[in-house]
């Protein structure tokens, strides 16, 4: 297994943001961005905490980003080497996909400076970081500023009521209060040798004398802590600690990738791709965590650091196959949670669980009503995600259901598992409307977010039955069971037309007949929110009818598949990145291998080169897409290979695209490993080996 390096050379002030997200590390709880030790909160610095969230005021309630740990400025007589001030000769940075290991070096005439970072799984609250200054051609007598920056990067802040900076000999305690007072630390250690020192605000000020080659080294240790007592928790970390600390961290991260990594024979670009895809799953899954992992991942506060459907319906599926045990703790979430989604309900007069459209810590609805604003007139938009996107509730059933499937792990059905799923299937009835001896599902939203509250809208519909049905499988109670069934038995589902094709919702054939680049055209900016324009025609934000066909893939057929998708291919936006992986993958089923392959690196290449949406009218939604990387892994191994679940087993069908000549990958399947490896002519081999 060789997985390459991501490798970036020169400078350019206009990739800042977008490398923060590139070069992220994180561990599932802690995430750092890509950024500079000479960075500031302009250039978005940011330490985000999973599963801690904060409201200031009347402004969005969100994830919190700490203090930064590690700021270093360095100094020759007047001359600074900041990057930001000062330009190098030389500049390289690269993320080691394999072990999660930033590095940075940058070359100037007199000195070089060198960076690293990682986060490791082993010690869930620790960041560590290392930063070198070589002296290059002649001794040299340097300034240096380093600690802890408490002037903070957020979006909806500030998070802090009150700050505190403690401070005793190389070490800087942050003591913070949120404004829902909540009590977080930040300990930070510094090694580090210098003879006077002086100390002002959290940042230590010395200077170095530096022979010609000489190199001298800063380590940092930084820990968050909730509610902690911080001289007790922490131990006393010495440079041997932190070459401890990180071999175990890489044979971590080795160890993950056994069973993560996937073989694309044949094509370096699509390889690179996708294992940068996995690299951002493996920062991301922590089973020690029952956070769950926000649409944003690690990677900051856009989306209120909120966890959507992005999780179950991508995210999921990823670990149930590559390691369960995280994808056990991303649902123990949603049982965790199942009281907001109860309160949900009732608040808006409906029986069961309504979850959260964003959720986070509590389950309660973290999305606002306003949730756009006019990138013009700055106006806040009424838009009705909370409300109406009531298929998070199905899709949450939907991963339940999946995780049980290929773990046969029962016990989750008991921890609480079952009742999610007794919830939903009671929110569904309620919600529905009995209509001439049919319950239909009318007045919601589907995943095509550009059109709000519309009738019998398919995607949502299949998926209700679907949590009602699964539900009904794993449940023993006969009264309601009986409920349930009748239920199931009479939903209104939207049928096959007379050329296979599942209408979106009611009256969506009535829509103007308009393609993509039409209501582009319709735009006054790239940036302007397309859902005002596109709600009058056909054309979607993301896959609906085909996301609906990926899931439930077992109750429709290929011709069903193929009509739908070039039915629905052209009046796709893709406006979400979650969109490209779904076509990718009925592409694949139905032989547009070229497609398949095009939406795949689509998907792949989000953070890396694709191109992503970065404003939705006047708000920011950059960041990672975790999503999407997700989403390139299903796609080739429910698209590529073919892999299809059913309670008895799985079937792969694979159809592999021409630039590749063969695909390996393994899965966990029944406490077994499947060693799947697929060859250019699409015969293939299965091989199984214990866990
Ligand atoms: C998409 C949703 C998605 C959310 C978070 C939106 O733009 O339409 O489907 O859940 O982003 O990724």
């Amino acid at each position: 297994m060789k997985i390459d390096k991501l490798e970036k050379t020169g400078f350019d002030k206009n990739n800042i943001i977008n490398y923060g997200n590139m070069f992220l590390v994180g561990n599932g709880h802690l995430g750092y961005r890509g950024t500079y030790e000479e960075y500031t909160k302009e250039q978005m610095v940011s330490l985000n905490v999973v599963g801690l969230y904060d409201k200031y005021k009347k402004s969005w309630r969100e994830s919190i980003n700490m203090p930064n740990p590690f700021k270093v400025l360095v100094k020759c007589l007047d001359e600074s080497f900041s990057i930001l001030e000062n330009e190098p000769v030389y500049n390289y940075q690269s993320l080691d996909l394999e072990h999660a290991l930033f590095y940075r070096k940058t070359e100037y005439k007199e000195l070089t400076i060198e960076s690293e970072r990682f986060i490791p799984f082993i010690d869930q609250n620790l960041i560590l970081f290392k930063y070198t200054i070589t002296a290059n051609d002649k001794d040299l007598s340097l300034n240096i500023k380093l600690g802890t920056d408490t002037d903070i990067y957020e979006i909806n802040g500030p998070h802090f009521r009150t700050k505190k900076l403690l401070h005793r000999g190389k070490k800087i305690e942050f003591r913070g209060r949120t404004n829902e007072l909540r009590r977080v630390s930040e300990i930070n250690q510094y090694i580090f040798n210098a003879k006077e020192i002086e100390y002002d605000n959290g940042m230590f000020s010395f200077n170095l004398e530096l022979k010609e080659n000489g190199k001298y080294d800063i380590y940092c240790f930084s820990t968050i802590i909730e509610n902690g007592d911080l001289d007790i928790d922490i131990p006393k970390y010495l440079v041997s600690s932190y070459k401890r600390i990180k071999n175990a961290h890489f044979k971590d991260l080795e160890n993950k990738w056994k069973i993560a990594h996937i073989e694309l024979k044949g094509d370096e670009h699509a390889q690179f791709a996708l294992n940068y895809s996995i690299y951002h799953m493996l920062i991301l899954g922590n089973e020690r965590f029952e956070t769950s992992i926000p649409a944003r991942g690690v990677s900051g506060q856009v989306y209120k650091g909120a966890i959507f459907w992005d999780t179950e319906i991508f995210m999921v599926p990823f670990f149930t196959l590559t390691n369960p045990k995280v994808a056990r703790s991303l649902l123990k979430y949603r049982i965790n949670t199942l009281k907001g989604a109860l309160a949900k309900a009732k608040e808006y007069g409906y029986d069961g669980a309504f979850y959260a459209w964003e959720s986070q810590d509590t389950g309660l609805e973290a999305c606002s009503k306003y949730n756009i604003t006019d990138r013009k007139t700055g106006k806040p938009i009424r838009t009705y995600f909370n409300e109406k996107q009531i298929h998070i509730s199905a899709d949450i059933v939907y991963a339940f259901d999946k995780y049980v499937q290929v773990t046969s792990d029962h016990s989750i059905l008991d921890d609480g598992g079952l009742d999610v799923m007794k919830e939903v299937a009671k929110f569904f009835i309620s919600y529905s409307k009995l209509d001439k001896g049919k319950y239909h599902i009318n007045d919601c939203i589907g995943p095509d977010e550009y059109h709000e509250r519309v009738d019998d809208e398919a995607f949502t519909t299949y998926l209700a039955k679907y949590a009602v049905d699964t539900c009904i499988k794993y449940m023993d109670d006969i009264d309601l069971k009986n409920k349930f069934k009748e239920f199931s038995e009479n939903i209104y589902l939207p049928k096959l037309n007379d050329y296979n094709i599942i209408e979106q919702f009611k009256g969506y054939y009535k829509k103007e007949d308009v393609k993509v680049e039409d209501v582009r055209l319709r735009l006054s900016d790239e940036n302007d929110y397309w859902g005002a324009e596109a709600s009058k025609t056909r054309v979607i934000k993301q896959a609906d009818v085909i996301a609906l066909l990926v899931l439930l893939n077992n109750q429709f057929n290929k011709d069903v598949f193929k009509a739908n998708f070039d039915f629905y291919y052209p009046y796709t936006e893709h406006g979400s990145s979650l969109s490209s992986s779904m076509y990718s993958i009925i592409a694949s089923l139905v032989g547009y291998s070229d497609i398949a392959y095009d939406m795949f690196i689509k998907s792949a290449t989000i953070d890396l080169d694709g191109k992503k949406k970065e404003w939705a009218g006047g708000i920011y939604i950059g960041g990672t897409h975790p999503a999407s990387n997700a989403g390139s892994y299903l796609s080739v191994v429910f698209g590529f290979a073919g892999l299809i679940l059913k309670d008895d087993g799985y079937t792969l069908n694979p159809n592999l695209p021409d630039k590749i000549e063969s695909l390996k990958f393994k899965f966990i399947f029944n406490n077994k490993i499947q060693n799947i490896c697929i060859n250019r002519d699409n015969t293939y081999v299965i091989t199984e080996e214990d866990l």
